[in-house]
């Protein structure tokens, strides 16, 4: 069966509670697809309005991050349990500004990913390479250590409904897209690991995203790629674009 792509906006550190119900609404009509899942990852004083905002819409909703520990004394953390319970379908795991900036290592990330399994959350495990590890040539050997080490434990039928975001990290907010082919080449190497650490059809079945720079210019050639199913958007995600970036064909 075909995979359906898979269209998730990333807002970062953007969007107060009012601006995100307000963008929500500029988007409603834009987003509407019947081929194409949306998704809203957005800030978490964002999740409760938004989630209410998009409500009887194809939008669902995703969080931009999550701790892995149930509950307690974990100051300025979000669990899975409130995620869910606020309505939220999705979170990304492991985007590079959290490794980078926050330090969360792929141990960690692990642990998040399996809590989001447990609690019914799908992630959205992000992946990549810096300039220098791609000059080096050591780009698919890298990005093959870390989905390993992301999905330690997690079974083949988990893979199957989660979503990989590769993100080159010299793409992220640069302008600088990857070449088709750079982006197809390396989605092609994630799902080739995933058949060796699983299986084939687990392979065929999980969904991945290029993210870095997609924009409603470049959207249509990059889903065209046959490894990948769809973008993790930064910037474009906050304006009308982002319409464009859904209904890409
Ligand atoms: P940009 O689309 O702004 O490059 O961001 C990509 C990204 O990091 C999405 O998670």
């Amino acid at each position: 069966m075909a995979r359906k792509k898979i269209v998730a906006g990333n807002w970062k550190m953007n969007m107060t509670p009012s601006q995100a119900v307000a963008l929500c609404n500029e988007l409603k009509d834009l987003v509407k697809s019947d081929e194409v899942d949306v998704v809203y990852c957005v800030p978490a004083v964002d999740i409760v309005p938004v989630v209410e905002a998009v409500k009887g819409s194809n939008v669902a909703v995703g969080a931009e991050n999550m701790y892995f520990e149930e509950k307690g004394a974990y100051t300025g953390e979000i669990s899975a349990a409130m995620l869910v319970d606020a309505g939220v379908k999705y979170v990304i795991i492991g985007h590079s500004e959290r490794r980078d900036y926050f330090k969360e290592d792929d141990v960690l990330l692990n642990k998040k990913v399996k809590k989001a399994f447990e609690a019914g959350l799908t992630p959205i495990l992000c992946c990549g390479e810096t300039l220098e590890q791609r000059e080096m040539g050591i780009t698919l050997d890298w990005i093959r250590m870390q989905i390993k080490s992301d999905l330690v434990d997690v079974t083949a039928e988990q893979v199957a409904s989660m979503v990989i975001a590769y993100e080159p990290i010299w793409a992220i907010g640069t302008g600088k897209t990857a070449t088709t082919e750079q982006a197809q080449e390396v989605c092609k190497a994630i799902r080739e690991c995933v058949a060796e650490v699983y299986d084939a059809a687990t392979a065929e079945a999980v969904r991945i995203q290029y993210g870095g720079s997609v924009n409603a210019g470049n959207a249509a050639e990059l889903f065209a790629q046959p490894d990948i199913d769809g973008g993790l958007v930064g910037g474009a995600s906050l304006k009308a674009d982002f319409g464009k970036i859904v209904n890409y064909k």
